[in-house]
């Protein structure tokens, strides 16, 4: 078997999310292509109609209404906001200036998921905002008049950080977000390129409140890299491989797992680089490597979180010991993916040790294969089901679904590539 061919991705999540949300913000239509098809988009989609925007879907691109600086009116319901994370804490920043009462609830994982991160800044910009045991779903939030904020973030967080800048756009004054570290700065982009005040100095992100609508747009949403890792890992494990992977969001923020791989010797070669709305986009050919162990250092986290249990499964099959460390945040996610990843491979026979926060693996070593717990968790099971490619017995997933919320399809674009 060879991983074989040609292949373009569904848009990029983070993306998608913001170009939605941000469009409702809009002046006029705006038109969005290669929108993520995942089960998150479409809890967003959902949220914003439900708080009166007009969402219409035509054949592969989706159509936003923008209603100008004041498009939102009171939902009949509770948002419900699913398994997704980044639609619960944007939309917290984007509602929380507006004169309506939302709920918001979701599925166990949400529930289980820290919202405190995003309520207590928008707090003290003024947010009228409860919670469950005062950090858990459901989450109520009365908007009303917001002061600016000056805010240093304990943790590089882009949806903490999206959530604040998003409350800025109609707060008084100047709002300042820092980070530790640099996360990915979709939201700064896409702003900017939608006539926000947005600065950006190192670290540091600030924004003026809007004084006219943003911009709308017609936006082709670049190929989700984080949906790339899964195939460029496929195309590096499986021997005789050979992948391209066409227009792939290949934004400097997001792509630390690329850098990390290239280091472990990855034969990954870039071509046709192009950029639009501040996203850069290119072409990505894979070809089987032999690969070597790696350190992944704290401050290069935020940029492949996402992508920490491919590192895993790569590690394994590479020479030497890799280690993880500073990857904290890997524990709230859809499930606590330090766990997840770690008991899921070393139950396949794999040398992986868990640490607070990271976990260290020493490869290669052959993987047994066979049953998978998944945890409902999509990053988890698209990692697991790249893992089968190599094992001695086919992975066998005790959910499989769970993959739409990022990839629909995700099985059958594999088993098309692979042969
Ligand atoms: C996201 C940011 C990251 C990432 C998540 C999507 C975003 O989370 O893990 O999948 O779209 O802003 P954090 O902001 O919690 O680091």
């Amino acid at each position: 078997m060879s991983v074989q061919g040609e292949i373009t991705l569904p848009g990029d999540k983070s993306i998608s999310h913001r170009a939605l949300m941000f469009s409702a913000l809009g002046d006029g239509l705006s038109r969005l292509e290669n929108l993520n098809p995942g089960a998150d988009l479409k809890t967003t989609q959902t949220a914003l109609s439900n708080c009166g925007i007009e969402i219409t879907e035509k054949k592969s691109v989706v159509e936003v209404q923008g209603g100008g600086l004041r498009p939102f009116r009171q939902p009949e319901h509770p948002l419900y906001c699913g398994n997704s994370g980044t639609t619960t804490r944007l939309m917290l920043g984007l509602l929380a200036a507006h004169p309506i009462h939302v709920q918001f609830n979701g599925d166990d994982s949400l529930h289980k998921r820290p919202m405190d991160r995003v309520f207590r800044p928008l707090q003290q910009m003024g947010a009228n905002v409860s919670a469950r045991d005062r950090k858990y779903l459901p989450v109520m939030l009365s908007g009303r008049d917001l002061w600016a904020l000056d805010y240093e973030l304990p943790y590089a967080s882009a949806q903490v950080k999206s959530a604040i800048l998003l409350a800025g756009l109609h707060a008084r004054g100047q709002t300042t977000v820092k980070s530790p570290a640099y996360s990915r700065d979709h939201t700064e982009q896409l702003l900017k390129a939608m006539g926000a005040r947005v600065t950006v100095k190192g670290r540091q992100v600030s924004i003026k409140p809007l004084t006219k609508p943003l911009k709308a747009v017609d936006l082709t949403i670049p190929g989700d890299f984080s949906a790339a890792a899964f195939f460029i890992t496929a195309a590096l494990l499986v021997p005789d491989s050979d992948l391209i992977i066409r227009k792939v969001g290949i934004n400097p923020t997001r792509i630390a797992f690329l850098h990390a791989v290239q280091e472990m010797g990855a034969n990954i070669t870039i071509a046709n680089k192009e950029k639009h709305f501040g996203e850069a986009v290119a072409d990505l050919r894979i070809r089987s490597s032999n690969l070597k162990s790696i350190r992944i250092h704290p401050e290069h986290i935020p940029n492949l979180i996402d992508e920490l249990p491919l590192i895993a499964l790569l590690a394994s099959q590479a020479k030497g010991e890799t280690i993880v460390r500073g990857a904290a945040e890997l524990r709230v996610k859809e499930s606590d993916r330090i766990t997840s990843i770690v008991s899921n491979m070393s139950a396949w026979g794999s040398k992986i040790f868990e640490s607070e926060d990271g976990f260290s693996i020493e490869g290669p070593t052959t993987l047994r294969g066979g049953a998978v717990k998944t945890f409902k968790d999509h990053r988890i099971a698209m990692t697991m089901g790249v893992a089968g490619l190599i094992s001695k017995l086919p992975a066998v997933l005790d959910n499989s679904t769970c993959v739409d919320i990022s990839h629909p399809g995700f099985f059958e674009e594999l088993r098309n590539i692979s042969s």
